[in-house]
């Protein structure tokens, strides 16, 4: 990104988003495993256990101390590896302090009704479509439906294919519940939510399903 875009996104930014959400229901692990060997997922909950992982020679030095301090704000890392490279991440919110710790939008998530907030969607740029995220999906729903969870709730930009495409992937029957405009100017925050019918989510699915090969940059590190 040039100096000149940086500048103006930390002063204005606009884009349109979807938020997902997913009701928690006991899937098939083997409908989910890729198909490479020597994978290791870990629910990472605490600032030790990071500091274990890396002990035990777990590469996480794309991680800074200030994200793993959102560990003790309570969120959950769920970690895939390939022998010891960090393959694949989502990061969860169980509880109000973690949703504030990672949620930027002013999205509410009801954690009354054991709903949960998912985000920081990522693999590794060598191992991307291989399947890895979806069964990072599937593990972690997993665990969250264990958990008494029921609903995971997401937001991912309209215009990113892949993130929006991996959805679907993993839960075809996961719907587009609405669609929001987020507006910054300076420190003003505004946030619209438009709801989407089922009809309308699927017709969204259709169009990015039918869109060519994406080569995303986003949070590409
Ligand atoms: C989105 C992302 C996490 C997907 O990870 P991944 O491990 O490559 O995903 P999977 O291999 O499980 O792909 C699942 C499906 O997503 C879709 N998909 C993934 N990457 C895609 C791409 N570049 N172009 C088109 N579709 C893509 C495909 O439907 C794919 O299934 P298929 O390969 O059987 O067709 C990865 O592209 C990424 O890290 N992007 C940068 C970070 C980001 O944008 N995060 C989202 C923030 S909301």
């Amino acid at each position: 990104m040039s100096l000149f875009r940086k500048l103006l996104s930390s002063i204005f930014q606009t884009y349109v988003c979807y938020l997902y959400e997913n009701i928690l229901t006991r899937r098939n692990e083997a409908d989910f495993l890729p198909g490479i060997r020597n994978i290791c997922f870990i629910i990472v909950r605490t600032k030790q256990q990071f500091d274990d992982l890396i002990m035990a020679g777990y590469d996480l030095s794309d991680y800074d101390s200030e994200t793993w301090s959102l560990l003790e704000k309570g969120v959950l890392a769920g970690l895939l590896f390939i022998e010891k490279d960090l393959a694949s991440v989502e990061w969860i919110a169980q509880n109000p302090q973690a949703n504030s710790a990672i949620n930027i939008y002013p999205l509410k998530i009801d954690f009354s009704l054991r709903e949960a907030y998912a985000a920081g969607v990522w693999t590794n740029p060598k191992y991307r479509r291989k399947g890895l995220h979806t069964y990072v999906y599937y593990k972690i729903y997993d665990f969250l439906r264990e958990s008494g969870k029921t609903r995971v709730l997401s937001i991912v930009a309209s215009d990113n294919i892949p993130a929006n495409r991996a959805h679907f992937k993993f839960a075809p029957d996961e719907r587009i519940y609405a669609r929001a405009r987020y507006i910054q100017l300076f420190n003003l925050r505004f946030w619209k939510e438009s709801p989407l019918t089922q009809e309308m989510s699927k017709n969204i699915f259709d169009k990015v399903d039918n869109r060519p090969e994406y080569e995303t940059t986003f949070f590409q590190k």
